[in-house]
């Protein structure tokens, strides 16, 4: 994945996300105005004064001074690099980061597996409504699989035989050679390379396509239609599938707004498909494997909570448990993964369909185990903690497991409630929670001192529509000044984008030497209105007027400062000076001679 970033694409990425989609699905916002509002996820506070602005697509916290579009915040909360982060966002969008060089080999290959493995879809369910196809309607319809819900899904059909995607796809050697490296044949046995033959891989089933999150098309699980062994067949392994890190359902899922709040990750393709189908279209499944840490990562991309929901039977707990290793990691706060065991001999698909979703998110929202009360419930059941012995072993147990969490307090709260269960004071095994949470927000910012010049810069940031406002000359008499050269060039960008906002002007000045200054003009407010509502919409309607003042002020600096002799020098030395200056120098010069 080496390769710049292009510029041009960054700009683009930051001018179609929407920033309140993106904090939303880490931090519930409320909207309040204009504006939305949350308690700052940077540091602890009571009450909101962190806010997001649509308009300007950037955020802002009052209280601690983090601010930034959404780039920023995702690297920040997420704590990820900025590559990790457009790369995030433009999956969201479900379009593909553009690298500049590095090209990678099989990028190539992969285009050309998407394009088949797409093409193989196709036929599949072109078969579904043909006549060789009607075993499989019949048995979806025996499932209760709706017409419209398989259309979403692309569910399809392969008819009995040996050759029916082989023919329908392509014969031709690379067709062949590009549908086995897709998974979808399997060589035969014997012959030399030339006259090597290959066989379906799938055959009398139905075929569930696996898409990656932009929708594409990477393989298929296939269910048989009656007994048979196995009962589902997955697609292998392919330079475009990989199962530790694929979730079928997740492109459906992503698309609804309830994936903004919680994601539901359940075992089977036809648990989400039913789930869809009857109003719970926020779940996904793992491949046939356990759930990963890959898996959860992903999901939290989406949203802050996931709950794991598993059938109530013993492969469902050990799934479970597997589950809860790998969650433990991967918790902090803001991210929350739940456990919810369904009855015995139920499965998401069954029970769905009995009790409807209505029921099916009470179970969701009340029914499912926090992590930490799964662990101890679970290492409760293996320990018999009235006595002695008993307790020692459920230490023994629950330690290996608190020592992968990551988070300290997190991991403060398991020790803290290890030790109320075997009734020890604090300290004999805790390791003292002694620092208090460490924030994830940078320091905060020193406050600016606001010059003229910032003024005008902050206001630009704020309100990119103002470029009007400045004549072009004046952008040359102030190009002397301090911070001139950064008005000019954030002049010349804004001219050259009209209709930037402020999130997306940030993004343009992602390298430039004064970022993080300008991040914290952007979200300058004059004192006082930084706290008070109603005095910040005051100083938002008034930007015009403050813009325009505090140009006045540097047209005059600068008309003193031309007028100053030392000033005149310092712009003739540097190459800044126009021809009259430079003669006004010369003359200067000449005079000072004789
Ligand atoms: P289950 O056996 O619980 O089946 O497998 P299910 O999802 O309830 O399927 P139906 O309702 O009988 O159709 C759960 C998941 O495990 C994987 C599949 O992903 C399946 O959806 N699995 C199961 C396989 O990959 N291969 C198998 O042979 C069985
Ligand atoms: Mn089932």
């Amino acid at each position: 994945m080496a390769g710049r970033i292009p510029q041009q694409f960054v700009q683009d990425l930051l001018s179609r996300v929407d920033i309140v989609d993106v904090v939303q699905s880490r931090v519930p916002l409320k909207k309040k105005g204009k504006d939305y509002w949350a308690c700052c996820p940077f540091h602890g506070e009571k009450s909101p004064s962190f806010s997001v602005s649509q308009s300007k697509q950037f955020y802002k916290c009052f209280g601690c001074g983090v601010a930034g579009n959404a780039l920023g915040f995702v690297m920040a909360y997420d704590r990820i690099e900025f590559p990790s982060a457009v790369e995030l966002l433009a999956e969201r969008l479900g379009i593909e980061v553009p690298r500049e060089e590095g090209s990678d080999p099989q990028a190539g290959l992969r285009q050309e597996l998407y394009a088949i493995l797409s093409e193989a879809s196709t036929h599949y369910q072109r078969k579904l409504r043909e006549t060789d196809g009607i075993a499989g309607v019949e048995y979806l319809k025996r499932r209760g699989v709706s017409g419209e819900i398989a259309k979403h899904y692309g569910i399809g059909y392969s008819p009995p035989g040996w050759d029916g995607l082989l023919k329908a796809v392509g014969t031709s050697p690379r067709l062949r050679e590009l549908l086995e490296q897709a998974g979808m044949l399997i060589p035969k046995d014997g012959g030399g390379p030339e006259q090597r033959g290959h066989y379906d891989r799938f055959r009398e089933r139905v075929m569930f396509p696996i898409r990656d999150a932009r929708g594409r098309v990477i393989g298929f699980g296939g269910r048989v239609l009656d007994q048979g062994e196995p009962k589902y067949l997955n697609s292998p392994e392919t330079p475009v599938f990989h199962k530790g890190s694929e979730l079928y359902g997740l492109f459906e899922a992503k698309q609804h707004k309830d994936s903004q709040s919680r994601m539901v990750l359940v075992e089977g393709y036809m648990d989400v498909v039913a789930l869809a189908q009857f109003g719970i279209p926020n779940a996904v499944a793992a491949l046939g494997t356990a759930a990963t840490a890959a898996h959860l990562e992903t999901l939290f991309r989406y949203c802050p909570e996931v709950v794991c929901c598993f059938d109530g039977d013993k492969a469902g707990r050990g799934a479970a448990w597997r589950a809860l290793s790998h969650a433990i990691a991967l918790q902090r706060e803001g991210r929350q993964v739940k456990f919810l065991f369904l009855p015995d001999g139920e499965d998401p698909d069954s029970l769905v369909r009995q009790e409807g979703p209505e029921a099916f998110k009470v179970r969701l929202s009340e029914q499912s185990l926090p992590l930490s009360t799964y662990l101890f419930e679970e290492l409760g059941r293996q320990t018999d903690i009235s006595s002695l012995d008993g307790k020692a072993r459920l230490a023994a147990l629950a330690k290996p497991l608190i020592g992968k969490a990551t988070d300290p307090v997190f991991k403060m709260l398991l020790e803290q409630e290890l030790n109320q269960r075997i009734g020890l004071s604090q300290p004999m095994i805790a390791e003292r929670p002694a620092a208090p949470r460490p924030s994830r927000a940078p320091t905060r910012p020193k406050p600016l001192a606001m010059t003229p010049m910032r003024t005008v810069l902050a206001l630009l940031l704020q309100q990119p529509t103002l470029i009007d406002e400045l004549p072009v000359n004046a952008e040359r008499e102030l190009k002397a000044l301090k911070g001139g050269e950064l008005l000019a060039l954030m002049a010349q960008t804004l001219r050259e984008q009209p209709g930037v906002n402020t999130g997306v002007l940030l993004g343009l000045f992602a390298d430039h030497p004064h970022e993080d200054t300008l991040r914290q003009l952007a979200a300058w407010a004059p004192d006082g209105a930084d706290t008070d509502p109603k005095l910040l919409e005051t100083f938002e309607a008034s930007r015009p007027q403050v813009f325009a003042d505090a140009l006045t002020r540097l047209r005059h600096e600068a008309a003193q400062a031309a007028a100053d002799p030392a000033h005149l020098e310092a712009r003739v030395r540097s190459g800044l000076a126009t021809a009259e200056e430079k003669a006004r120098f010369m003359a200067g010069l000449r005079a000072g001679k004789t």
